[in-house]
């Protein structure tokens, strides 16, 4: 790995909110004593009431996690009502379509009427307070208004990504039993259209087997596409603002809570149902957004994640318009209508910071530096990626190329379960290192421990926990605080354990190497193998299958099955095509296999057990070091799966 060492730029230094005098001076106050540490910066929201107490968390026992818990306050109100006076007419969001012909600027004043209205529709049709409600959207500005009018009054929304398949959509629905759901007639992407309603009315029809009765679909017109229509229960968005009022007073919330519910995959079984809270988490994503791009009044961000993910959420949504700040939502896809576009759309709006995803680096890379190159980008002044393990190839074209060398790239780990950044760079105060995500922002005590889970000091490589908690944290999975308990706090007892595999340097910097689990991390998706076997094993042909990552070029990880077929079925190409598509309409395209091998048997230790260790091995093409075969019940099957492999270099 690169240790090259880019010292912070006398630019970035110059007017940063944060200094490296100041973050280590605030970091040893965050730890020392964290209760006044938050108590001053939970102020920088506005409470209805006032909290009086600041920290109650415990990683023991049935661990229960709260922040603020006396106070009240919206999100909301916090997000557009509070910057009214001062901010009305500024732009809150810019929006810039697929089609690069199509965008348009919503100032804060006609963010606080949309919401307004959009909150009232929800409350005519019986939305309440605690109330689920599914948000299956593109990326339009009508999904913002979604999640804040919810917020408004108190409903809980769970965001579903767009990408996802109307099965995945109904597991969603059912799990938190959310009877009105919020979509599109169609999402537009890279020119092609994602019939979202369509999905929607056949995600319906799997929860009503489930006895989830949807009682309304709001829908958005994006592309006046045809759709079906269920007259009692469809309702038109257009139609709908109209009849309601432009004012909605935002409900008191307690800071605990709950704002939204957020579906995310884990090493074992279905997805799980992170559950993020009020005030806490606001006032992380807010400080976070704040220090670690250094958001200066008036910078034009752009953060290029679907708020179909967690960082939609708390950095193109919460966090940047909690700080009043304008926040561009872009519907398209980097390399539509050319490889220029993400430069195209930083000239054409002088984006100041602009945060991006690893796997679009290295898309973008590969197409050469000339569409870059011909774009000026002069109004770039802080870099960012997040999402997966930045390979230093990729961070010094992002710095160079991208950069120019004039701007510092904030390398963020963070995760859906974290709530906001907590691995990071402040871009005035960090020396870089490509590669690295360097060092905790306030208030967050990573630690390395080995497989024992023996604390490791210094320099080492190890399992990254955190060992005590921050105001962005999760609270539990949506109706099971059992499986919370035992997925974060019991692999190693008393501390949040991240499923991250990570080092430290000699300077203390924190080098994430990956997931340790079986979850994969693909083009910065999140998968769990155990979701990826469950769709395969669901076709007619397959008896057993097994699924493992591999080094992938382009998407980081890609997706390695192995199939094991019905008992007198011939693997073939086309057999091949049909499991790809199979897995594509169980979960989505984002799940798409990348390499099928049929495999007769598959190693298994006497007691039943896949040894995915082997697996990995032969995915990677490295069977020379397969370890200790002798404990599998049939070592011959190795031989075959060698054989066969799919990934002969
Ligand atoms: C990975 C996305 C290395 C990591 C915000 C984590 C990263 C998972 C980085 C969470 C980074 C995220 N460097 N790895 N800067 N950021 N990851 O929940 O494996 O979609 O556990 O949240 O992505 O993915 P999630």
């Amino acid at each position: 790995m690169s240790e090259k060492v880019y010292p912070v730029l006398p630019s970035a230094k110059k007017n940063a909110l944060i200094d490296n005098e100041t973050y280590l001076a605030w970091y040893k106050q965050s730890i020392k004593d964290p209760e006044k540490f938050w108590a001053k910066h939970g102020k920088r929201i506005d409470w209805f009431k006032p909290y009086t107490k600041v920290k109650n968390t415990s990683f023991e026992g049935k661990v229960a996690i709260k922040w603020f818990e006396d106070g009240q306050t919206n999100v909301s109100y916090n997000c557009i009502d509070r910057h009214l006076k001062k901010r009305g007419d500024q732009v809150a969001i810019i929006w810039e379509g697929d089609n690069p012909y199509l965008d348009k600027k919503v100032t804060y004043n006609e963010l606080y009427e949309q919401v307004c209205r959009l909150a009232n529709v929800l409350k005519k049709h019986g939305v309440k307070k605690g109330d689920r409600v599914t948000i299956y959207m593109p990326m339009i500005v009508e999904a913002t208004y979604a999640m804040l009018a919810c917020a408004r009054i108190g409903a809980v929304h769970s965001v579903v990504f767009g990408g996802f398949s109307p099965d995945a959509l109904a597991g969603r629905i059912i799990d938190c039993e959310s009877t009105f759901v919020i979509t599109a007639d169609e999402g537009m992407r890279g020119g092609k259209p994602i019939p979202l309603k369509d999905n929607t009315d056949k995600a319906i029809d799997i929860a009503a087997k489930h006895h989830v009765m949807v009682k309304n679909v709001l829908v958005v017109r994006r592309t006046g596409g045809k759709t079906s229509w269920a007259p009692n229960r469809d309702l038109w968005y257009h139609e709908e603002i109209l009849s309601v009022k432009p004012e909605c007073k935002p409900e008191k919330m307690k800071a605990e809570d709950p704002l939204f519910i957020l579906y995310t995959s884990g090493s074992t079984g279905k997805p799980k149902g992170v559950l993020h809270t009020t005030g806490g988490y606001l006032v992380y994503a807010s400080m976070t957004h704040q220090y670690v791009f250094d958001y200066h009044d008036g910078d034009i961000y752009w953060c290029t994640a679907d708020v179909g993910w967690v960082t939609g959420h708390s950095y193109i949504v919460y966090g940047p318009l909690a700080n009043g700040a304008t926040t561009l939502m872009f519907e398209g896809v980097p390399n539509y209508p050319t490889n220029s576009r993400f430069w195209e759309v930083i000239d054409k709006h002088k984006v100041n910071i602009f945060y991006t995803a690893p796997t679009a680096i290295r898309a973008l890379m590969s197409a050469g530096d000339e569409p870059v190159k011909k774009t000026s980008r002069k109004s770039l002044r802080i870099l960012g990626s997040v999402g997966e393990p930045i390979n230093p190839e990729a961070w010094e074209w992002y710095y160079q190329v991208v950069g120019d060398k004039r701007s510092p790239i904030v390398d963020t780990w963070w995760q859906t379960e974290t709530g906001g950044i907590l691995i990071t760079p402040l871009p005035g105060a960090t020396d870089l290192k490509p590669g690295s995500a360097t060092r905790p922002f306030f208030g967050v005590q990573p630690q390395l421990v080995d497989n024992e889970g023996d604390v490791l000091e210094g320099a080492a490589d190890g399992n990254l926990c955190i060992t005590d908690s921050w105001p962005g944290q999760m609270r539990t999975l949506y109706g099971d605080h059992k499986r919370f308990i035992e997925a974060y706090f019991s692999t190693y007892k008393g501390k949040y354990f991240t499923g991250d595999g990570c080092r430290r340097d000699k300077d203390g910097y924190y080098w994430i190497t990956g997931r340790v689990d079986d979850v994969l991390n693909v083009s910065g998706h999140r998968m769990g193998t155990a979701e990826v076997e469950s769709a395969l094993v669901s076709h007619d042909t397959v008896s057993e299958a097994a699924v493992v990552g591999y080094p992938h070029d382009l998407k980081g990880q890609g997706i390695y099955c192995y199939v094991t077929l019905m008992a007198g079925l011939e693997g073939s190409d086309e057999l091949r095509k049909e499991l790809v598509a199979h897995v594509r309409k169980e979960i989505g395209p984002i799940a798409s296999p990348d390499k099928i091998q049929f495999a007769p048997g598959l190693p298994k230790t006497r007691s039943g057990k896949i040894m995915r260790r082997i697996l990995r091995k032969i995915a990677e093409d490295d069977f020379g070091s397969l370890g200790d075969t002798s404990t599998l019940a049939d070592p011959a099957v190795v031989d075959d799966l060698i054989a066969n492999r799919q990934n002969k270099k």
